[in-house]
C-alpha cells in the first residue's frame, strides 16, 4: 500500500464513523455498497452492540447484505418498513450541487431505490470523488440494462452521444451480471453540463432499468481529506 492509498483508507474509516453518528435507536437504515460502505456497516454493527440499540438495515446489494449479517445488523424489507430513516452510501463522483455518479460497484439500481425511500441520504467518500462537473475525466455513467434489449439500448445511447463499453465480469468470461440479473453499460458523455436532463433522456430508452446519475437525492456529504473531514450540506 503506498502513502496515497494509506490516507484514503483512513479517510474512508473516518467518514464512515461521522455518518454512523447520525443513526439513532429505532432507525431503519439504508445500507449502500462499496468499499467505503464496508467500513460504515462494520461501524454500525459495533455501535449496535455497544449502545444496545434497535436498528434494522435494508441492504442495497448482496455485498451489503452479507456484511450486515456478518456484523450483526438485523435485515428488514420495504414490505415491513417502507420508510427508511437514514441511508448511508458511497459515490464515484460528487458535484457542487451534490448530484452524483454512482455504480462502479454495479449496485446503483437498488442503491437508488433505497435512497428514494429514505428521509435523509448521507454520502461518504474520499475527496478524490469531488468534481466540478459530473463526467469530468470522461468518467462514465453506469446504466443497468435488461439483457434482452442490450443491443437496442446500446444504439439509442450512441444516438444521444454516449461512448459505450459493456461492463465485463471478473472471475468469469462475458458481461457482468448485476444482483438483479441484468447487464451494465458504461457510457461516457464527456463533461455532463445538465445531469438531470441526461438522466431523463436515458431513462426514456426502453430496456434501461436505471442509471447511475443520482440527482437531488443527497442531503449531507462527508468528504475525507488527508488531515480532516469536510461536511457539506445541501443548500
Ligand atoms: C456501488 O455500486 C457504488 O455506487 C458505490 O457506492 C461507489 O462505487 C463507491 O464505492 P467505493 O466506496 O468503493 O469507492
Amino acid at each position: 500500500m503506498n502513502h496515497n492509498s494509506n490516507w484514503i483508507e483512513k479517510a474512508k474509516k473516518e467518514v464512515a464513523k461521522a455518518a454512523i453518528k447520525h443513526v439513532e435507536d429505532g432507525f431503519i437504515v439504508g445500507l449502500g455498497s462499496g468499499s467505503t460502505l464496508a467500513y460504515a456497516i462494520k461501524e454500525l454493527g459495533e455501535k449496535i452492540k455497544k449502545e444496545k440499540i434497535d436498528i434494522w438495515g435494508i441492504p442495497s446489494s448482496y455485498q451489503a447484505f452479507l456484511l450486515a449479517t456478518k456484523y450483526g445488523i438485523k435485515i428488514t424489507t420495504f414490505e415491513e418498513h417502507p420508510i427508511i430513516n437514514l441511508t448511508i452510501d458511497g459515490a464515484d463522483q460528487i458535484d457542487p450541487q451534490l448530484n452524483l455518479i454512482k455504480g462502479m460497484g454495479g449496485a446503483f439500481t437498488r442503491e437508488k431505490i433505497v435512497a428514494s425511500a429514505s428521509k435523509i441520504n448521507i454520502i461518504i467518500a474520499d475527496e478524490n470523488k469531488k468534481v466540478t462537473n459530473l463526467g469530468d475525466g470522461d468518467h462514465p455513467v453506469p446504466i443497468e440494462v435488461l439483457p434482452f434489449a442490450l443491443s437496442l439500448v446500446k444504439n439509442q445511447i450512441e444516438l444521444i452521444g454516449g461512448k459505450i463499453v459493456i461492463r465485463e465480469g471478473t472471475g468469469k468470461v462475458g458481461p457482468v451480471i448485476t444482483d438483479n440479473g441484468n447487464a451494465i453499460i458504461d457510457a461516457s458523455f464527456g463533461v455532463i453540463k445538465n445531469p438531470k436532463e441526461l438522466n431523463k433522456k436515458l431513462k426514456l430508452i426502453t430496456g434501461v432499468i436505471e442509471t447511475g446519475l443520482f440527482i437531488d437525492s443527497t442531503d449531507i456529504v462527508y468528504l475525507g481529506k488527508p488531515t480532516h473531514i469536510e461536511k457539506i450540506e445541501k443548500k
